[in-house]
């Protein structure tokens, strides 16, 4: 990148020429401050403005170093000890920093020493700046997730090793009964542990945009079904849940294995933390993609208390969980993920009869489209 021309007399309009790509520096998502040969400063963009809060007439026209005044994380003064226009004649500029601003707030600088001749005086100094709030936030959300991994991992391990020890230690003073109830809970434990792993799993493709749906034709009426029958076998009252389908339904491509997963978990959540019965509507549906003719909408409603109002756009975050009944809060983080990556959309709102209604629509997706 070259910056200013030698036909632009004045300062603003040198700066406002990056050369030959007809683009405003004002255009660039980072910031940019452009010293001249003088140690000048000819160019502080909009975005150099919006991470410094320095406005534009304080820094142009003013010394580097004043206008933009960086300190290292020592408190060092950054140009002076770099000093650009004095420095080793082959030097070509300074990597990727961390730096402070007057009021220490944290920046990220890179800085290119522009020379005539390979060896000869510093014509430029260009410098990138980029706000570390939005890696930051990453990095903190990242120490959340392990933080609270860490501690759903350690809960059923305690358990595990808990008991194991027990039965090691003391195996021929307990009943049969007893060590039956207690490899029960490792068991339970185990359990929770092999499938808080394969949800974190899911949760790391859908993160990095790796969810891989392989598409199928699909019976969503038959899913449904057949998870109302896995219920059921599991102890819960037949007559506890209740299917609609409205005929005609439009074919559904879709991976039948992640329909599975957004459909248990639905319908685990609206027994688990819901009540009454649970209402399945299958419907077409207008299809959130435009160009698209149909889709497919299935709605799960129950009579619980529902999601309070103020929580209902914290529900598909990760780890929120509203109640005490929660499992570990990633279930319909996951489900959003998985609908997303169909194309599909998910809702959450309130039933008629005052319970939870997660309504999802899925996209046809015929093979033509996919090609
Ligand atoms: N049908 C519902 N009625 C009332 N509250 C619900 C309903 N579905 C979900 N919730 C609330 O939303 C929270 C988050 O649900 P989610 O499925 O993400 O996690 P979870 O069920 O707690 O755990 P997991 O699904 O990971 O085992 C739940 O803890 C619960 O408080
Ligand atoms: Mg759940």
């Amino acid at each position: 990148m070259s910056v200013g021309t030698s036909s632009a007399p004045g300062a603003a309009r040198a700066a406002g020429d990056l050369t030959g790509l007809g683009i405003d520096p004002d255009d660039l998502p980072d910031g940019l401050v452009v010293a001249d040969e003088h140690g000048h400063v000819i160019c502080f963009n909009a975005a150099a403005r919006r991470i410094t809060a320095i406005p534009a007439k304080d820094a142009l026209g003013r010394p580097l170093d004043k206008a933009l005044p960086l300190e290292d994380l020592e408190g060092r003064r950054w140009w002076q000890l770099t000093d650009p226009y004095g420095g080793l004649a082959i030097r070509v500029g300074q990597p990727e920093r961390n730096l402070l601003l007057p009021g220490g707030r944290e920046v990220l600088v890179t800085v290119r020493y522009l020379r005539g001749e390979p060896t000869g005086p510093v014509r430029r100094v260009v410098v990138s700046l980029r706000d570390t709030e939005a890696r930051r936030r990453t990095e903190r959300s990242h120490a959340e997730l392990i933080a609270v991994v860490a501690h759903e991992l350690r809960s059923p391990l305690t358990s595990v090793k808990g008991f194991t020890a027990t039965l090691l230690a003391k195996w021929t003073r307990f009943t049969d009964d007893q060590k039956r109830l207690m490899l029960e809970t490792v068991d339970a434990d185990a359990d929770r542990v092999t499938r808080l792993i394969a949800e974190l799993l899911d949760i790391s493709r859908i993160d990095s945009g790796r969810l891989e749906v392989r598409r199928q034709p699909v019976d969503i009426g038959a899913a449904v079904g057949r998870h109302i029958q896995a219920s059921v076998a599991a102890g819960q009252p037949a007559d506890r849940f209740l299917l609609r389908i409205e005929q005609p339904l439009p074919a559904l491509w879709a991976d039948p294995d992640k329909v599975d997963q957004v459909l248990s978990n639905l319908i685990e959540n609206a027994v688990r933390h819901g009540e009454g019965t649970v209402t399945i509507d299958i419907t077409p549906a207008v299809s959130p993609r435009e160009g698209e003719d149909t889709g497919t909408s299935v709605t799960v409603s129950d009579e619980g208390a529902g999601i309070p109002e103020e929580s209902m756009n914290r529900v598909f975050t990760r780890f929120w969980r509203g109640s005490k009944r929660g499992g570990t809060g990633l279930g319909l983080y996951i489900v959003k993920g998985i609908v997303e990556a169909h194309g599909g959309t998910i809702t959450v709102g309130r039933a008629p009869v005052g319970g939870a209604e997660f309504r999802f629509t899925l996209p046809v997706s015929t093979p033509a489209y996919l090609t």
